[in-house]
This record gives C-alpha cells, structure tokens and sequence, in this order.
C-alpha cells in the first residue's frame, strides 16, 4: 500500500482553473478507461462550475456526464465540490432540497463530497454532511483556507474538529487561492492531525508558485491525500503537476505507487484537447505572486479576466485585484471562494467602473450584510453596512432555518418541462439558464456554443480588410483595378478614385444601405462617425435622463412602466453580470417616457435602457 493517496483534478478544477471550465465531456470519456486504471485515491470531476458550463455554455446535461463517467470509471472514485447548504448554485437551498440533491448525486455517480462553505460557517456544512451519510458516502468536512486577522491555525483547528464531531470521514484543506506557505501548511497540518483522527486533504492552487512545496512539506507533517493535476492542466491558476509529484516522492517512504509511465498516455492525451478550447485560455498561467497580496483565487482571476475581457476592459484588471482585499476587509474578511469570491469580485468591478465605490451595490453584497450568507468571520465596515441595507436587522440564526421545504414548490415550477427529479434539481439550480436549457432539450433545440478553430479568426481577421488592388472580369473583359483614394466616410455620395487599367477615373458610391464589416473600417475612410444607435438597436445615452448599466448583462427585472414617476436612486431595474445580481437605479428624479429592454435582453454599458424625462 502506497503511504500517500492523489486525488486527481484534471476533470474539474484543471480546465476550471485555466480554460474557464469549458472541456467537454466527449473529451473526457476516450481517455477515462487509462485514468481509471491508475489508481487515484479519487478523480475530481464534478461541481458548481461544472454543471454551470454544462446548462449555460456546452447545452450538455450534467447529470448525464455524471452517469456516462460513472461507467467509464468503475475502480476509481468520483468525487465532487459541494457548497454546502448553497450545493451547485448562488442562494441557500432547504433543508429538503440539499436532500434530494445529495441524494441523486449519490445514486448516479459521487462517491465523495468536499463539502465547503465560503463563510466557513458550520452550520452552512451541517445538513450537507449529514445528507452525505445518510446515503453513505464519503463526507470531506472543507476549510475554506485564507489569510486575515481572525484566520490561524487555531482557528482551523477548532473547525476541523467541529467537523470530525458532525461525522465528517476526513478533512479537507482547500486552500483555493494558493495562500498556503509551505511552512505555514506544514503546521496547520500537524496540528490538524494532532487534534483529530481522521485523513487529511491538501489542496492548493500553484497561482503563486508555492503549492509544489506545499505538498511536500505537508507530506512530511503527515498529509494522507494529496489534489494534483495531470501536467496537460496544471500550474499557474491551477494545481501542482501529478506526475512531478509522484516522481518527487517515488522510492520514498511516501511513495504514492503510481506508475509515471502510463501518466505519460494521460498527458499527451489532455495536451491534444486543450489546443481545441485555446479561446478560453486563462491570461494567468504563469506565476502570479499578486495573489499573495489580493488573495484572488485562481478560478476567479480566470473568470474576472473573461468579464473584463467582454467589457473591453483588460485593462483596468490591477486597479481591480487592488479594490478586491478592500471590499474583502469592508464585509469582514469572508474567504474568497464561490459564491463570495463573486459577491466580492463583482462590488470590486462595480467600485472601480462604476468610478466610485459602493456608488452601485450588488443584491448579494446587501443580503450578505443582512446575515443571509450565515455569519462573517469578523465585523463588517459599519458605514458600508449602513450604505447598503440602512438600518434593517440582519439575521444571527441559520440562514436555511427561514426557508420552508421547497422541493414540492420546485417540482410544480418545473412540471411542465423537467421530466424527473434530477430535471427539477438542474431548474432549482439555475432557475432561468436550466429552465432555458430543459426546454431546449425538450425541443431539441439544444446548440453548444461555438468552438473557433484558428484558421476562422484568421480569416475574421482577413475580412476585416477590403482588398484595394485587384482584377474585376466583367463579360470576360478583365480590368486592373487600384484604389487610389475616397472621400469622407459618411458623405451622401462619396467619391472613390481608382485606377482602371492605368487610367484614372473618379467613381461616387452613393449608399442605399449598408451591411457591418467588422471594426477597424477601411484604410481610406475618413472618421468613423459615432451612431445615435447601438447595434442592439437602442438609442446612445444623449441626456442626463437616460439609464445605463455599468457592465453588459441580462435583464433580470424591469420594475417600473412608462409614466411611472420615480426619484433619483430608486431602482429601475435588475439586470444579472457575472453571475450577481444587480440593481440599476435612476439617474434622475422624473417621469419613464421610454423603456428599451425588457426581461431576458442582453445589454451593454454604450446603450439607454431607460429614458426619463427629468421634472
Ligand atoms: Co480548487
């Protein structure tokens, strides 16, 4: 028997890690059969993020890649990420939900649940474990790891024991930014397995280059398993490398017993697969020590640089990794992991783009301040508090202790397209995307989104210039053409001056209508003249009246009708970014004369949602 056990990541928080959670299950499966005869102690496969690609981007059922890798994996573990009370979503679930979903997940594949709570509030974990028990499986009681005044060894101590007394089968150290110093790990390790006697897990992002020594000083303090990822998908945003580690610690009292040899087929297999998704390559593989100032973990740098990517805003990525520990300090030190990584990322974005901070606050910041998210770690900044949710009380008991069984709710919801228990968990999960995704599968409608090949973006790019030197055949006449010049764009008949043959002759296109060439025009245009009119077809923001949003997103909720008065600052709108909710308020005290959007609309910040006509 090997001393030290690997779980492998390469299914789950690899591609999770570094190519925004977008590998496929038909790249999973031709390889699963060499993965299952390794012997991992477990393979991670399934989670939040997961399921989440799985509904909104690649229109697979998640439930189905469960069950087609159950049985491509029959010796090997499977193992899933479990948010505690808020399982795969954003909201906390009853009691009888996490039930039925633990329950499901159990009979079509999970054998192991890392069970996490962002706030590392126990009683968020509790009824998650006791529901892994019941159908007796194995429950991983997760420390959420990160760095702040409240948070040391003791502090982590004191929860693992708390979850060796719910029943927990081991304990799970999940240090998802990569904070861990290898002599810090090799304490909280001793000390874990010197207050309790249950396994240890250690898993670490390499974002700062520390996580290959963390394992190893862990191992010594006596870690019994170990999170690695295959090289194809390791490093940077994501894991230290499996085979890298098994080399470190063969033909040592540690040796993990697996065979580097067939880890080689694994590797060379991934690296193929990765090349089909190089569009959602993190921009973070490399070494990244800000993370040891701003505490992003590696997941959410990846995701933050695909939003900031979309709004065109790349550039404003360190002002935002600088505003992120600041938001953390002001809701009292949460651990940056789903979903507070994104109730903290995303105020963070709205404080820098919206040019000031808490000038718009996210639902989710509110409902946090208001206890909903179970209890901060430490005290809150009382004049954002303020800011956000007035003088309303927020809730000390456990926040799923408010909510009434919903299971028999959701299944009238979801009666009319869901066509049994794992369809009603899929809509409870993802109420408007899984909704969507049921229909369409009903339909069969379903359409993965597209995966560009390289030789498409260069032949975009191609098309983006005309050509201005050519042969026309007109009646088997061919002319020499070679544009010399034009007028303005925009001129009601511009003049282009061409060359026919050596000869130059002066032509005046008068334009009837016009079809969009990608951005970058032509070489000889003038100015690109502004539109009043975005491409969605809504109007430009033109006076103080008109509402906007800060960041491009769907419409969740219009909440007022034309004539409606409304003061400035009361909210007008919901729109969903990233994942957040967000309310959207009047610019101005006034009256709706004009609503442009309605629910389900994607928007972006250059276009009116909303006119008021001022008073
Ligand atoms: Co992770």
């Amino acid at each position: 028997m090997s001393k030290i056990h690997v779980t492998e990541l390469v299914l789950r928080d690899g591609h999770q890690s570094l190519i925004a959670t977008r590998m496929r299950t038909e790249d999973m499966l031709p390889i699963a059969s060499k993965l299952d005869e390794i012997g991992f102690w477990s393979l991670e496969a399934w989670g939040g993020a997961t399921f989440d690609a799985c509904v909104r981007f690649l229109k697979e059922d998640p439930w189905e890649r469960l069950r087609s890798l159950r049985k491509a994996l029959p010796n090997t573990r499977i193992n899933m990420l479990l948010r505690g009370q808020n399982l795969l979503g954003y909201r906390h679930y009853s009691d009888d939900v996490v039930h039925a979903f633990v329950k499901q997940a159990a009979d079509t594949g999970v054998d192991v649940f890392r069970i996490f709570d962002a706030m590392n509030d126990i009683r968020n974990l509790q009824t998650a474990i006791e529901a892994v028990k019941s159908v007796k499986k194995h429950a991983i009681g997760t420390l959420s790891f990160t760095t702040s005044p409240v948070h040391d060894v003791a502090y982590f101590v004191n929860m693992a024991k708390e979850l060796e007394a719910l029943g927990c089968d081991s304990i799970g150290v999940k240090d998802m930014a990569g904070l861990l110093t290898p002599t810090l790990a090799g304490e909280l390790v001793r000390e874990l397995k010197a207050a309790i006697s249950l396994p240890v897990h250690m898993h670490s992002h390499a974002t700062s280059g520390l996580a290959s020594m963390v394992m190893l000083k862990s191992v010594e303090n006596g870690v019994d398993i170990i999170d690695t990822c295959n090289s194809s998908f390791s490093e940077g945003a994501s894991h230290p490398t499996t085979e890298s580690l098994v080399a470190a610690l063969q033909g040592t009292e540690y040796d993990t017993g697996l065979d580097l040899g067939k880890l080689q087929e694994i590797t060379a297999y991934f690296k193929e697969v990765r090349k089909k998704y190089w569009q959602f390559e993190s921009e973070f593989t490399g070494v990244d020590t800000r993370v040891l100032v701003n505490q992003v973990p590696g997941g959410m740098i990846s995701n933050l640089s695909n939003q900031l990517k979309e709004q065109g805003a790349l550039d404003r990525m360190d002002e935002v990794l600088a505003e992120i520990p600041r938001v953390r300090e002001d809701l009292g030190f949460p651990p940056l992991v789903t979903p507070t990584s994104q109730i903290v990322g995303t105020q963070a974005v709205l404080n820098i783009l919206t040019g000031g901070r808490y000038k718009s606050i996210t639902n989710e910041v509110k409902n946090y301040l208001l206890g909903q998210y179970g209890k901060a770690p430490a005290a809150v900044n009382a004049e954002v508090r303020q800011k956000a949710i007035g003088d309303a009380q927020a809730i000390t008991c456990r926040p799923a202790d408010l909510l009434q069984p919903e299971m028999a709710k959701l299944q009238s919801e979801a009666e009319r397209f869901a066509n049994n228990e794992q369809d009603v968990l899929t809509y409870a999960m993802f109420p408007d995307i899984g909704k969507t995704f049921l229909q369409e599968r009903n339909a069969g409608s379903l359409q993965p989104e597209q995966l560009l090949s390289k030789e498409a973006v260069s032949q975009q790019a191609a098309a983006r210039f005309a050509p201005n030197e050519f042969n026309i055949t007109l009646h088997g006449e061919t002319y020499h053409i070679k544009l010399t010049g034009s007028g303005h764009v925009g001129e009601e008949r511009r003049p282009y001056y061409v060359k026919v043959d050596g000869i130059s002759e002066e032509v005046f296109v008068e334009t009837l209508s016009e079809m969009e060439v990608s951005d970058g025009g032509t070489s000889t245009g003038g100015k690109k003249k502004a539109a009043a009119v975005a491409s969605s077809g809504r109007p430009r923001p033109s006076h103080p009246g008109c509402v906007t949003t800060a960041m491009p997103g769907t419409i969740v909720t219009v909440k007022v009708n034309v004539g409606d008065k409304v003061n400035a600052g009361d909210g007008v709108l919901v729109i969903e970014a990233m994942k957040m909710e967000n309310e959207i308020q009047a610019s101005k005290a006034g009256t709706v004369v004009a609503i442009h959007v309605a629910k389900g609309d994607s928007v972006t910040p250059d276009e009116t949602l909303i006119e008021i006509q001022p008073d």
